[in-house]
């Protein structure tokens, strides 16, 4: 029997604390990591603002959005979007849901209505086919939405957080996101299964004029 249909440690500390699925330590590990809510929350006051500004792509079911939101702790807001229903209700009157693909340019701009944002979040993964070419095109064709949504709804100094499917691509990535950041890198946090293809590129430090 495989590895996966057995609960983990995070599986189970996700069910614990409250979450819907255990990728959320992932989030808490990045976040914390690389100090993502305290630069997005100083840039923010800086711009006269509440707090930090969020966006979560492929939020469900739910459990980045949950998290985002206990660290907001009524500050800032959290806008989330998914093709597929949240598991969960969060009632947060600095939350809103958008469902709908980010492939789509009528979800594309409502999120924008909603922008800009300190920091976007992505932890969008197609539904897989099994053929590994069809598979891999899909995962490429969302990277590539996810960071071209990101650059036009980014704040100047915002940050990105993004899950890929190591393939290879990911050099290429960084490189591209370099041009427009300050620094991005590939970070597999702890929580990820081992056998798993997923990373996450994180990206900080917008330069939002090019
Ligand atoms: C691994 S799940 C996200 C888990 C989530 N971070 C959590 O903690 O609950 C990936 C999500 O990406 C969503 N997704 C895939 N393609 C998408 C698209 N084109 N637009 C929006 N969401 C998409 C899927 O529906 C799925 O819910």
């Amino acid at each position: 029997m495989a590895g996966y249909e057995k609960p983990d440690f995070w599986t189970l500390k996700a069910k614990k604390e409250g979450y819907p699925a255990r990728s959320v330590y992932k989030l808490e590990e990045i976040v914390a990591k690389f100090g993502l809510l305290k630069s997005a929350g100083s840039q923010d006051q800086a711009a006269g603002k509440a707090g930090p500004k969020v966006l979560d792509i492929g939020a469900a079911p739910g459990s980045w959005s949950l998290w985002l939101l206990r660290k907001l702790a009524g500050r800032g807001s959290l806008a989330a979007v998914d093709i597929q229903d949240l598991g969960v209700s969060p009632s947060d009157a600095n939350f809103s849901f958008v469902k709908g693909s980010i492939l789509d340019e009528g979800i594309r701009a409502r999120l924008r209505d909603v922008g800009p944002y300190s920091l976007v979040v992505s932890d969008a993964a197609p539904s897989t086919t099994g053929n590994r070419l069809v598979d891999q095109a899909r995962s490429e064709e969302l990277v590539e939405s996810v960071m071209d949504l990101a650059l036009q709804l980014l704040s100047p100094g915002g940050s990105l957080v993004m899950k890929i499917f190591q393939s290879g691509e990911e050099k290429r990535l960084i490189g591209q996101l370099k041009t427009r950041f300050s620094q991005a890198r590939a970070y597999k946090p702890e929580a990820c299964r081992a056998q798993s293809f997923e990373t996450y590129i994180i990206a900080m430090g917008y330069n939002s004029k090019q």
